[in-house]
């Protein structure tokens, strides 16, 4: 397995609710280690830039407005096979066809307000990561625990 590097989210919900601390830990038990992490604003053209592949699909506003309706954590997740064990920790997209014991599962409201979002392939977490964080940007160490 190699290590990888791959795009987390925490929504304007996740903050609402309060649970990022809860989130980074769940990342933290999987070996899911945060080697970037901000807390930002983003403006309508940064959301609907991240977002650019779904802007012919019918849920492309509301989801730009929501992601836009307050601050969120962006975080690139550092571990083996880091992509898939963040969407196997994250659940499916929409909460109610979540895995119990999922972060979906566990904290999301709707599809919209799913509480997380995670890069879905190796190469498009690379395009994400690029996205939000310049390489001076990402960390790097070692946990000893
Ligand atoms: P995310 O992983 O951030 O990627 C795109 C988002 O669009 C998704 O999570 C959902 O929050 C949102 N969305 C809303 N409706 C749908 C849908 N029918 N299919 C997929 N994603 C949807």
């Amino acid at each position: 397995m190699a290590i990888e590097r791959t795009l987390s989210i925490i929504k304007p919900d996740g903050l609402q609710s309060g649970v990022i601390g809860k989130i980074i830990s769940r990342f933290e038990e999987k070996q899911l280690k945060p080697v970037a992490i901000r807390m930002q604003q983003l403006s309508k053209t940064e959301a609907e830039g991240f977002y650019a592949v779904h802007k012919e699909r019918p849920f492309f506003k509301d989801l730009v407005a929501f992601m836009i309706s307050g601050p969120v954590v962006l975080m690139v997740l550092e571990g083996e096979s880091a992509m898939q064990k963040n969407r196997d920790t994250m659940g499916a997209t929409d909460p109610k066809k979540a895995e119990k014991g999922t972060l979906r599962a566990d904290f999301a409201k709707s599809i919209d307000a799913n509480t997380v979002h995670g890069s879905d392939s190796v190469e498009n977490a690379k395009i994400e990561i690029a996205y939000f964080f310049r390489g001076t940007e990402q960390t790097g160490y070692e946990w000893k625990r």
